[in-house]
């Protein structure tokens, strides 16, 4: 393979959800491929994804030894597209809230950027069957890295994204240990450290039908402090003539 995109779907018991989001995918984008990063999801998801790859040679499936987290999840499939040289490298969820007919968007936009985030939160963007109490932590977390990093990106958090392959190899991978959520704030703070170009655009995030969400109070807390850190260290290399 060289050259095209390649879609990373990470996924933890998503057998409900993937067969559809996948037939939608190649619906929408029929030249993408497309990697399943499946952390040996007791519900029989990797299995699933392996007889759908069977059936098509555009979906490829990586089988994890266990639940490590979205971010390892993602940093072994990031791997796996880079050494097969796709040009752009796309990160989805397998629950259906990112819609694949949106992704067209997304791409449009990578002849003028490194990364193209999916916004729910700019003009345009929106959530879809969002309680209120996860709207508020959603807004409240990317205003909250906003300040503590001072960066302009109204939806830091977001897991619907197209990136540049020499984006990706530009960001020190191997260094990057935030896992959870969280994952998507460090790879945009490293982006935009490096003065990379970022644009938003806006989507509709649909909350999941089928299955459950992965967040967790351990998600959130290592997200805050994490956010925290960075910003503290970033500040202190200005106020001590480092930057
Ligand atoms: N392989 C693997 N391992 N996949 C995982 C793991 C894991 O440990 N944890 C979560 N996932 C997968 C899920 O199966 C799903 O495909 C995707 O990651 C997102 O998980 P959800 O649990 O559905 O996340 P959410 O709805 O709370 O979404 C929020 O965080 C996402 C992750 O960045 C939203 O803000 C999304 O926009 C965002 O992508
Ligand atoms: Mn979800």
């Amino acid at each position: 393979m060289s050259g095209g995109v390649l879609v990373i779907i990470p996924t933890y018991n998503e057998s409900e959800s993937l067969p559809g989001v996948l037939e939608r995918l190649r619906h929408a984008v029929p030249d993408a491929h497309v990697l399943v990063a499946d952390d040996n999801s007791p519900d029989g998801t990797g299995a699933l994804a392996d007889a759908l790859a069977a059936k098509d040679d555009h979906i490829h499936v990586l089988h994890r030894a266990g639940k490590e987290g979205l971010g390892k999840a993602y940093l072994a499939g990031f791997a796996w597209g880079l050494e097969r040289g796709y040009d752009v490298i796309v990160e989805m969820d397998a629950d259906g809230s990112h819609r694949p007919e949106e992704l067209p968007r997304l791409l449009a936009q990578i002849p003028h950027a490194d990364v193209v985030l999916g916004s729910r939160w700019v003009p345009g963007g929106s959530v879809v069957n969002w309680p209120a109490s996860r709207r508020v932590l959603s807004q409240g977390g990317s205003l909250y890295t906003r300040l503590a990093l001072g960066i302009p990106t109204r939806d830091a958090t977001g897991g619907y994204r197209a990136y540049r392959a020499s984006a990706l190899r530009a960001l020190d991978l191997g260094t990057v240990e935030s896992n959870g959520y969280c994952f998507q704030i460090d790879l945009l703070w490293r982006a935009l450290q490096r003065g990379l170009v970022v644009r938003e655009v806006p989507i509709t995030f649909v909350e999941r039908e089928a299955g459950t969400s992965k967040m967790s109070g351990r998600i959130v807390r290592e997200a805050l402090l994490n956010v925290a850190r960075w910003g503290a260290s970033y500040r202190w290399g200005q106020v001590s003539g480092r930057r």
